[in-house]
């Protein structure tokens, strides 16, 4: 029985092979992506470098001497490589554990493809079972609330964190997601709201799924 460290581990090595020669290439953030960079870092020779998605993941890849540039400085990304906290079937996601998920859906917009790492866990029918984070500017932070119980959620202050855009996650509880386009825009138009972290308009391309027999590749 692999434990979900070890499936994290089979789908970074196999996010190798959707990595093109020559390019520069969107790097996401959170664990799985950790264990990425430790791979891509083997084979850093065969790119120009990376965007990252988070000031974490640029130390990693600075400190792996890939070099990182500014999204401003890139007109091109052929591939973004990133975790996910939920999946589903449609390749709709639930992303932002990391706090990390404006950056991210800003590098996702670019690429011209989503390859998204997840171990089996993270594959659902739903979304919503994991807790929706979504930014938000600060002072606009208890009438977001207000606004997200009206949609049937249960938000709470994520405590202790502030983005490295400077400012705060709220994560609602309780959602069950049966229509994640029509609701990322609803939660998007919250004055206040800088990102929700359904990746629903913009959904992965190619899931690399790690399972007890093997890496699964789903489009
Ligand atoms: C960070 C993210 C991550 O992709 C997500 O939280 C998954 O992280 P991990 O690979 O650690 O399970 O969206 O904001």
């Amino acid at each position: 029985m692999l434990t979900q460290d070890q499936l994290k581990l089979a789908v970074a090595k196999k996010a190798l092979e959707f990595v093109p020669e020559d390019a520069i290439i969107g790097v996401g953030t959170g664990s799985t992506v950790n264990l990425f960079i430790e791979e891509l870092a083997g084979i850093k020779d065969r790119i120009k470098g990376a965007v990252s998605s988070s000031d974490a993941s640029t130390a990693r890849l600075k400190a792996h001497h890939i070099p990182v540039f500014d999204l401003n400085e890139v007109d091109k990304l052929p591939v973004y490589i990133d975790g996910a906290d939920e999946i589903n079937h449609h390749l709709h996601m639930i992303k932002g554990g990391g706090a990390a998920l404006t950056r991210e859906k800003i590098v996702a917009g670019v690429a011209d493809e989503f390859i998204c790492i997840a171990d089996e866990k993270k594959y659902v029918t739903m979304l919503g079972a994991f807790p929706l984070p979504i930014e938000v500017i600060p002072m606009a932070r208890s009438y977001v609330a207000r606004e997200l119980v009206r949609l049937g959620g249960h938000p709470e202050l994520r405590q202790g964190v502030t983005t490295d855009n400077g400012n705060v996650i709220l994560d609602v509880h309780g959602l069950q997601i049966m229509k994640p386009v029509e609701l990322e825009e609803t939660i998007n138009h919250i004055a206040g709201v800088v990102t929700c972290g359904l990746f629903a308009r913009r959904r992965a391309d190619v899931l690399l799924l790690g399972k007890q027999d093997g890496v699964a590749v789903l489009r």
